[in-house]
């Protein structure tokens, strides 16, 4: 017998069972089921977000969040889902999934994007099931980490050579309090286009530094001409059975200042520097899209180690959602 809770902040009785599930599912999938940036903001609360979750007697089955995101016609929910190893098959994921379509249409959202980690057949045939088609689609990209892709312990890359004639050349660690509104504006302006990570304020920059993986010395800034002028944020944490793994979080170069190598500088120097933390992994997520990220970490000796697939709904659709509300029921007539 299933019960569903439905919250906009995640506090401790919602968060005592939830490491338990994702440990578990984890292990059963080889990779995590929800991503950490709509997690942060509900463990915060006062954002457009929920978090449904689906009990079993007093045992939770499964856990989905949205957030949402953009105004008007362009608003639109993104949602994440896990149900537990043990207890899948029994339509967890179906009631899941209807919960967070109810609430997309009650937030008169156009559109509803659902992420399917390491894409798997259950995934593919429930997003069916539903109306969903697959819209965008994440490379997990791996490597060794190392200086360079044949000598992981050689030295580090040259400084790019375009920089010397028009001044120095700066790369240090970010300070915390100090770099955070620049760091800010830059990130912002690198992905102004991007659908998350160019809205970025403080409080998301000053949640990421209280997680327990953050240390300043991974998240390096290039100045060039005493400007800010890219970064590299390296995520060191324990991944299962994969051990040490070296995330490139995110990297960027100014607009203004690409093509002139600092990107492969960067990158080249962080994965240096994971080696040096004991890092045996190097891992990046990149979109499909993005051809110079995926040109730059391929010339890098990065390989294709599997794919994240966002499947997407339209709401304004007649029949589905706001013109013909999604029930918990619905799934039920599709299956
Ligand atoms: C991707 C990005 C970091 C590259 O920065 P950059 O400083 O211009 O890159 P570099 O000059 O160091 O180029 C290094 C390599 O990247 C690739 N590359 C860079 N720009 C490219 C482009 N426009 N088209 C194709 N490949 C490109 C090439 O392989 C290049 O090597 P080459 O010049 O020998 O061909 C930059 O375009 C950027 O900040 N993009 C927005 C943020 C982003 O998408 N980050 C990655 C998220 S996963």
């Amino acid at each position: 017998m299933h019960h569903i809770e439905v919250v906009s902040q995640l506090e401790g009785p919602h968060l005592a069972q939830l490491p338990e599930l994702v440990d578990a599912a984890t292990r059963a999938d080889g990779h995590e089921p929800i991503g950490e940036h709509k997690f942060l903001r509900l463990k915060r609360g006062g954002d457009l977000g929920v978090a449904v979750l689906a009990f079993e007697e007093r045992r939770l089955a499964g856990y989905a969040h949205t957030l949402t995101f953009g105004e008007g016609d362009g608003r639109r929910v993104s949602c994440e889902f896990v149900v537990h190893p043990d207890l899948r098959r029994r339509g967890v994921g179906r009631m899941l999934l209807s919960h967070a379509l109810m609430h997309a249409v009650s937030q008169g959202a156009a559109r509803i994007d659902a992420w399917a980690y390491n894409d798997a057949p259950a995934s593919a045939h429930l997003a069916a099931q539903f109306g969903f088609a697959p819209a965008r689609r994440l490379y997990h990209l791996h490597r060794h980490a190392g200086a360079q892709a044949d000598a992981p312990d050689g030295p580090p890359a040259p400084a790019p050579s375009g920089a010397r004639p028009t001044g120095p050349l700066g790369l240090r660690p970010f300070r915390p309090g100090e770099d955070d509104g620049r760091w800010l504006a830059l990130n912002n302006r690198i992905f102004a286009s991007h659908p998350e990570n160019g809205a970025w304020t403080l409080d998301d920059l000053r949640a990421r530094m209280a997680q327990p993986w953050f240390a300043p010395r991974d998240f390096l800034l290039l100045e060039a001409e005493g400007r800010l002028a890219g970064f590299c944020w390296v995520k060191v944490d324990e991944r299962g059975d994969d051990g040490r793994v070296g995330e490139i979080y995110v990297i960027g170069v100014a607009p203004e200042q690409r093509g002139r190598g600092f990107a492969r500088f960067l990158l080249t120097t962080a994965l240096g520097h994971m080696a040096t933390r004991g890092a045996r992994t190097a891992a990046v997520y990149v979109d499909a899209t993005n051809a110079p990220a995926l040109a730059l970490y391929e010339a890098a000796g990065f390989h294709r180690h599997h794919v994240d697939i966002c499947y997407t709904r339209d709401l304004r659709v007649a029949g589905h959602g706001t013109a013909g509300p999604a029930r918990p029921d619905e799934a039920q007539a599709a299956a």
